[in-house]
């Protein structure tokens, strides 16, 4: 037996008031349809079918997904008609998954059971609500068994009151789904296909319909307006700081932490509020960050120091290191471990040998710096002529003065020492003291401007 999935996504989302597809707007930092897609990939689906129709080239182009057979519904006559516009690609002994580009939070817990119930017949995600507005709602007969969904708009007062909703998601046989969506109507409230419709000529022809409750809400609710775009994204949130929880995460405030990819964290680290992570992301044990930090696609090893106010993308950060506050680490940065970076300090594409500091408003960009380094205050190399950039070369042991400049390509040999404000333009030596600045003298008789009046 082989799953095809069928997503529909051709709804506009009038309501989130964007020129956006609905659909492509995000959660956790990546497009609803893509989580979705991402569930239907999990699932080991065959084939994968996404149902479109409003901004579909940029659906197309932003989701970019080989593997994706596209469908276009030109117009939207109602979800039955959306799902048949898809059968030419599905074969009669596939199992057919139906899910929502606007419904992200499912996981594969709650979908590989509905699949399963999906052996012997037809299987059906219900949701027991609170508050049934708006869904289609279940109607069992009196021994419980499902007999037909009825959508709001055609529901009797007495449906009404039933809180069992349809979520939409069904597991069915492709042949069935195939001759039953054949003899669909719109002879209903909203004059549309109803897929819901499926389920009574189920009954009618004898096929069980297996009901299989979600255990929560949340996995099953759509966004229909960006008031739900950010209820979604708080609840995927609060599973992701779960997790990092879990793990062995202390988080200062759950509700101030934003996860948009993927973050590993090792035992006790610590986050403070308003870190966001970006990308993949891993910590090591002992890691702990202060407020208002950005990280993407960083790995931070064992017992580093994030101070607040740090900006780290595309880069190492080695054990035992301090970082910040107010420290910028741009992509290509590699720190061997031990290192301290320190406040309004710019690291690029560098590679910062163990135990080197970096302590104050400082530029390194397109270096190799060994160990043991002391870069002092106001450090900058030179790295762009305006045209190229160029490298310096940094040895173990070397100290650069404060308010040195670095032209580059240059190189400050091994234990070599700058003093303050050297404009370096060839090879400082090895073991030795290089300056550039003038002798200090005192004009005689200089005076300061005075002011005209
Ligand atoms: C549908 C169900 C209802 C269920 C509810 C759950 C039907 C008839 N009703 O109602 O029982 O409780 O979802 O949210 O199925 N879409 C298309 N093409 C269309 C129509 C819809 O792609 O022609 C897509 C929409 O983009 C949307 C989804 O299908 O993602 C559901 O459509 P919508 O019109 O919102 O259905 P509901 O009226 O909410
Ligand atoms: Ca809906």
């Amino acid at each position: 037996m082989s799953l095809s999935v069928i997503i529909l996504a051709a709804g506009q989302g009038t309501r989130m008031r964007s020129g956006k597809p609905k659909v492509l707007h995000e959660v956790g930092g990546k497009p609803m349809l893509q989580r979705v897609l991402d569930n239907a990939h999990s699932l080991q689906a065959r084939e994968i079918h996404v149902v479109f129709g409003h901004g579909g080239e940029q659906v197309q182009e932003t989701i970019c997904d080989e593997s994706v057979q596209w469908v276009l519904q030109a117009e939207q006559l109602g979800t039955g008609h959306a799902v048949d516009q898809a059968m030419p690609g599905i074969a009669d002994e596939d199992t057919v998954l139906i899910l929502y580009g606007d419904v992200p939070l499912t996981t594969t817990r709650t979908l590989q059971p509905l699949i399963d119930a999906a052996s012997d017949g037809v299987a059906l995600l219900t949701v027991e609500l609170e508050d049934p507005m708006g869904y289609g709602r279940i109607i069992r007969n009196d021994d419980g068994q499902v007999m037909a969904i009825v959508e709001e708009k055609d529901a009797s007062e007495e449906q009404c009151q039933i809180r069992e909703g349809n979520t939409g998601m069904m597991a069915l046989n492709g042949g069935q789904l195939r001759s039953w969506l054949s003899r669909l109507d719109n002879s209903n409230a909203q004059g549309e296909y109803y897929l819901t419709d499926v389920i009574a000529m189920a009954v009618s022809d004898g096929v069980a319909v297996n009901a299989v409750e979600a255990d929560s809400i949340i996995e099953v609710s759509g966004v229909n307006n960006r008031i739900q775009l950010a209820e979604m994204e708080r609840a995927w949130q609060w599973r992701q700081a779960e997790a990092a929880m879990i793990a062995g995460a202390t988080l200062a405030d759950p509700a101030r932490f934003d996860v948009r990819g993927e973050l590993r964290v090792g035992e006790d680290v610590s986050i403070d509020v308003n870190v966001v992570f970006e990308g993949t992301v891993s910590l090591g044990k002992g890691v702990s960050i202060g407020p208002n930090c950005v990280l993407k696609n960083v790995h931070v090893g064992d017992g580093v120091q994030i101070l607040a106010n740090t900006v780290i993308e595309d880069a190492m950060i080695g054990a035992g290191s301090r970082v910040g506050p107010f420290a910028r680490i741009r992509p290509g940065s590699e720190l061997k471990g031990h290192n301290h970076i320190g406040n309004f300090v710019e690291i690029k594409k560098s590679i910062i040998g163990e135990g080197s500091k970096v302590n104050h408003l400082t530029y390194i960009g397109d270096t190799i710096m060994g160990s043991g380094v002391n870069i002092g205050a106001g450090t900058i190399t030179a790295n762009y002529d305006g045209a190229n950039k160029h490298q310096t070369i940094i040895e173990d042991n070397a100290s650069t003065g404060s308010n040195s400049v670095l032209i580059a390509p240059v190189k400050v040999g091994k234990g070599a020492t700058l003093g303050a404000a050297t404009v370096l333009r060839k090879e400082a030596p090895e073991g030795q003291l290089t300056m550039s600045l003038i002798k200090q003298k005192t004009l005689d008789g200089w005076k300061r401007p005075i002011k005209k009046k």
